[in-house]
């Protein structure tokens, strides 16, 4: 079992709640989070900060998990958010969350959404481009404002590959690379522009990380890179966000380390780097958003169609898929379930759980063991709260599932379910369409 405890009636209890019974009541598919681990995971980040004598911000990248409700936590664990579209600030907005601790990324914002983030007041823009700097003055200076900007630099960590290399990073469209001398060049041009003032630079080395020493040269890259700047500039930049990217627990093949573990390599390797170069620690800004909800969320479905294909295999579809989790199909991601109606059944056989979307390749879990299983049981899969809700799509237009947030055995809703009439009020008909 990855997370909950079982009850006497050997129902899988997640967030304190008899998940069977949140399955009936709410219906299948569900996403669960619970509050209490979203909580203890933002509140280890700001720990790791302060043991770290830190001064800065965790702010949470709302991609990864973003509804009203998760704003209001958000809010109140004190942290800050990462936002990269005009749909998630807008979600910030609306939750009535304090904009000047928003950081508003993107590699290709648009001009009413940079607008939007300058109205309001939005703590700091991440410039990813040559043109947008230009944009971003042009409209703080129409509205008379000064805007807080940091510069998104590339710092030539590659972590995605299973040994981080040095080098390969250069080619995204993230960015401005610091071997060629555009981050140089985009710093010079903020520092020369009206209405908008460089505050510090951002990076982000890639996702579900499990070694800390990308980490570590990675703030080497970005203390080395202010000090270039401040020789260059004379600007001695106040605050650097390392993005995000600890790993999380989706399989036994996942180790994942303490958030003050990362924190601490970061820092560690920050401070030997500043003290080197004489100066001042800046602020230090991180956007944990997978290993905040990851493991705070799982997904119940209702198992359907049971297939055995003779010699083979046998499939077990679910009644979701890769409309709730494109994981799977988007990156041949792995997950682990358990049957929550006999979370204390042995396990009988391997099968290979299916969504039911009209495509082969919705397939959510291959080679599962599972208790001996039949129609209606219900299916957990765990670590399921990051990139699945914020990924979810109306393929084959079934409706995106309701996410309930459980705490302390209670559950109420933080999305409700989608209708079949939600799916029909976008439809417009065409006039010539809609003659009788
Ligand atoms: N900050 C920036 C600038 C980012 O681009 C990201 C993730 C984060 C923070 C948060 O990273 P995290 O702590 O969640 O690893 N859809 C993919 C993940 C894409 C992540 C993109 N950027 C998935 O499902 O695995």
């Amino acid at each position: 079992l990855l997370r909950g405890e079982v009850n006497e009636k050997g129902h899988l209890v997640f967030g304190g709640c008899d998940t069977v019974k949140l399955a009936n009541t709410f219906g299948t598919p569900l996403y669960v989070m619970d509050e209490d681990y979203i909580r203890d995971r933002c509140r280890g980040y700001v720990r790791a900060l302060k043991e770290n004598g830190l001064e800065g911000m965790v702010a949470y990248a709302s991609k990864a998990f973003l509804n009203m409700a998760m704003v209001k936590i958000v809010a109140e664990e004190g942290m800050g958010l990462d936002v990269v579209s005009g749909g998630e600030l807008y979600t910030a907005y609306k939750a009535g969350f304090d904009l000047a601790k928003v950081f508003f990324h993107g590699n290709n914002k648009t001009p009413e959404e940079i607008a939007f983030a300058v109205e309001h007041g939005v703590g700091r823009i991440v410039i990813d481009h040559f043109a947008e700097i230009d944009m971003v003055a042009d409209i703080a200076r129409k509205r008379g404002k000064n805007v807080n900007v940091l510069i998104r630099v590339k710092p030539g960590v590659d972590a995605h590959t299973h040994h981080y290399i040095q080098t390969g990073k250069q080619d995204s469209k993230f960015g401005f690379g610091i071997s060629d001398g555009q981050a140089m060049e985009a710093a010079k041009r903020i520092i020369a522009s009206e209405h908008i003032h460089l505050a510090g630079l951002h990076c982000h080395i890639g996702s579900q990380i499990f070694e800390l020493k990308p980490f570590g040269l990675t703030a080497e890259i970005m203390e080395d890179f202010r000090l270039a700047l401040m020789k260059e500039t004379g600007e001695l930049m106040e605050e650097i966000n390392f993005g995000g990217g600890y790993g999380i627990h989706y399989t036994d093949a996942d180790h994942p380390l303490d958030p003050l573990e990362y924190i601490k390599e970061i820092a560690d390797a920050l401070k030997a780097r500043c003290a080197e170069h004489g100066l001042a620690l800046p602020r230090f800004i991180v956007e944990p958003g997978r290993s905040i909800v990851g493991e705070a969320g799982i997904t119940l479905y209702t198992l359907g169609s049971i297939k055995n294909i003779p010699g083979i295999r046998t499939y077990v579809s679910v009644d979701g898929g890769m409309g709730d989790n494109p994981r799977p199909a988007l990156y041949q991601a792995e997950y682990e379930a358990v049957v929550a109606n006999k979370a204390k059944a042995e396990a009988v056989r391997k099968v290979t759980v299916a969504g039911r979307c009209c495509e082969s390749g919705d397939m959510l879990i291959h080679d599962i063991a599972l208790p001996e299983i039949e129609v209606g049981d219900i299916l957990a899969v765990f670590s399921t709260g990051a990139y699945n809700y914020s990924m979810a799509s109306n393929y084959n237009r079934l409706p995106v599932p309701a996410v309930v947030l459980a705490k302390d055995g209670r559950a109420e809703l933080m999305v409700r379910r989608q209708t079949y009439d939600d799916l029909l009020h976008y439809d417009e008909m065409p006039s010539w369409l809609s003659k009788a």
